[in-house]
C-alpha cells in the first residue's frame, strides 16, 4: 500500500481537494494501526467536518473502515437477514417489539445494539433491565441465536469496524461528531460489518434526536442508502419524528414495560403505529408477503419475545425493579396540550438516573419519566402530567427544572393537528 505525508492528507482536505482511494485507505490503516497522530486525525476530522466528502470518498473511507476488522457471516441462519438502526431518540424502545415481530414473520434479525449516551436511551441499557439477560453473546452464538428464535439483540463485538470506536472517541472530543459523512460512515461501517442483506434506518428529526432539521436529515438518509447500496445492502431510510417522546416511557426497565404491551397488542398509538411501519419495510426488503400487524394480533411475536429472552439468559416471566422513589407534576391550569419537549424529557430521566455522564457509569433500570399527558390530549387542572421516578430522590429537584417549560398547554378546545409520526421514506 502506498504511504502519505499526514499534513499532505489534511491540507488536501483543507484546501477542498477530493482524497484519492489510497490517500483514504492509508489514513484509517495507519490511525487504526496506531501510526497516524490524534492530532493530525483531529484535523482532518476538522477538516472534513467544514468542507465535506464526495459519495465517492465517503464509500471508501466507509470500506476503508469495515476492512479494518471482520465482516460476520449470517448466511448459514436460514431466513433472510434484515436490520433496523435508529439515529437515537426519546422513549425509542421501538427495536425491542420490532425484532421479535420481524422474526415471527419469517426473518433473521441481527439487532446489534449501544447504550445511551446523553440524553438518548441504549437499547442494551433498556434489555438490561431483565435479570439475568446478557447482551454479550460471540459471533457463534449470535448465529445459533438467530436460527433457533429469528432475533437478536446484543452488543457489537470489538472485531466489527474496529476503527469506529478509535474514530467516535476522537470525534466526540474534537467536536466533530455532526459531520454527515463521519456519521454515515460510522453506522453503515457497523451495520455492513454485521452482515445483515437488507437494513431499514429510523433517522430521527427533531429537539430530542442528533437531527434538529429535516434538510440535514434527508442528507444523512440519502448518504447511508447509497453506502448500503454500494456494500450490496438493500437499504430504506424512513425520515421520523422525534420532537415528542416515543410513548408514554422514557427509562430502562419502564420501555421494556411498554414493549411487552405492545406485543401483548395493547400499548401507545405512536409506539404500535412507528413498531408496524418499520417492520412493514423490513418485511419488504427481506422479500416476505406477510402483514405484520396480523402477526403482531396473532401472538407470534410474543413468543419470539420471549424465547429471545430466555436464548440470552434471561427470564421470560421477569419481574422489572421498582424505584425507590416517585414524584407526580399535576396540571396548573386545565386545557389542551399542543407540545412535549422531546429534549427537555430526554435530559430530565437522564438527570434522574436513566442515563449516563460518561460511558463506564452505571444506569439505574428504574429510574425515568411517565408522561402521562401527550400533546392531543385535554387536561384539567390537578390532573397528573408527569411520574418521575428514581432511587436517588436528589434528583428530582434538578429533573423538574429541566421538565419546566416542557409541556405547553392552550386554552381549552384549541385546535390542534397531530404531526405525521413517519415524515419521509427514502429508498434508492
Ligand atoms: N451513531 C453512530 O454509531 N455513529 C455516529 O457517528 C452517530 C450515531
Amino acid at each position: 500500500m502506498s504511504t502519505f505525508a499526514a499534513v499532505d492528507v489534511i491540507a488536501a482536505k483543507r484546501d477542498r481537494h477530493v482524497l484519492t482511494d489510497d490517500q483514504i485507505d492509508w489514513t484509517i490503516g495507519a490511525y487504526t494501526a496506531g501510526e497516524l497522530a490524534e492530532e493530525q486525525m483531529s484535523a482532518l476530522l476538522m477538516a472534513i467536518l467544514l468542507n465535506g466528502m464526495t459519495s465517492a470518498e465517503i464509500a471508501r473511507w466507509t470500506a476503508a473502515m469495515i476492512g479494518t476488522g471482520i465482516r460476520l457471516d449470517l448466511s448459514g441462519v436460514g431466513r433472510p437477514t434484515v436490520d433496523k438502526h435508529s439515529t437515537g431518540g426519546v422513549g425509542d424502545k421501538i427495536s425491542l417489539p420490532l425484532a421479535p415481530l420481524v422474526a415471527a414473520c419469517g426473518a433473521a434479525v441481527p439487532q446489534l445494539s449501544g447504550r445511551g449516551l446523553g440524553h438518548t436511551g441504549g437499547t442494551l441499557d433498556k434489555m438490561e433491565s431483565i435479570s439475568g439477560w446478557n447482551a454479550m453473546l460471540s459471533p457463534a452464538r449470535m448465529i445459533t441465536a438467530l436460527s433457533q428464535v429469528g432475533a437478536v439483540i446484543c452488543a457489537a463485538s470489538d472485531d466489527l469496524a474496529p476503527a469506529d470506536r478509535k474514530l467516535y472517541a476522537l470525534r466526540d472530543v474534537t467536536a466533530t461528531v455532526e459531520s454527515i459523512p463521519m456519521i454515515a460512515a460510522s453506522i453503515m461501517s457497523k451495520k455492513i460489518a454485521e452482515g445483515t442483506d437488507a437494513l431499514v434506518l429510523d433517522v430521527k428529526v427533531g429537539s430530542g434526536a442528533f437531527m434538529k432539521s429535516t434538510d440535514r436529515a434527508a442528507e444523512l438518509a440519502r448518504a447511508m442508502v447509497e453506502l448500503g447500496a454500494a456494500h450490496g445492502v438493500r437499504t430504506t431510510a424512513m425520515l421520523t419524528d422525534m420532537s415528542v417522546p416515543l410513548g408514554t416511557a422514557v427509562g430502562n426497565a419502564m420501555e421494556v414495560a411498554e414493549a411487552v404491551e405492545v406485543l401483548a397488542g395493547g400499548g401507545p398509538a405512536d409506539v404500535v403505529g412507528l413498531t408496524l411501519a418499520l417492520a412493514r419495510e423490513m418485511v419488504d426488503l427481506a422479500g416476505l408477503d406477510v402483514d405484520p400487524a396480523d402477526v403482531l394480533a396473532s401472538g407470534a411475536a410474543m413468543d419470539s419475545w420471549r424465547a429471545m429472552v430466555a436464548i440470552q439468559g434471561g427470564d421470560p416471566d421477569f419481574v422489572l425493579p421498582e424505584p425507590k422513589e416517585r414524584h407526580v407534576v399535576t396540571a396548573e391550569t386545565t386545557g389542551v396540550v399542543t407540545h412535549l419537549d422531546a429534549f427537555a424529557v430526554g435530559v430530565a430521566s437522564w438527570r434522574l438516573g436513566a442515563g449516563r455522564a460518561r460511558k463506564e457509569d452505571p444506569v439505574q433500570a428504574a429510574a425515568g419519566i411517565l408522561c402521562l399527558a401527550k400533546p392531543g390530549d385535554s387536561v384539567v387542572f390537578g390532573q397528573p402530567l408527569f411520574e418521575l421516578h428514581t432511587d436517588t430522590p436528589d434528583r428530582f429537584a434538578p429533573a423538574l427544572e429541566d421538565l419546566s417549560g416542557a409541556l405547553e398547554l392552550a386554552p381549552p378546545g384549541t385546535a390542534f393537528a397531530q404531526r405525521d409520526l413517519v415524515i419521509d421514506v427514502i429508498r434508492r
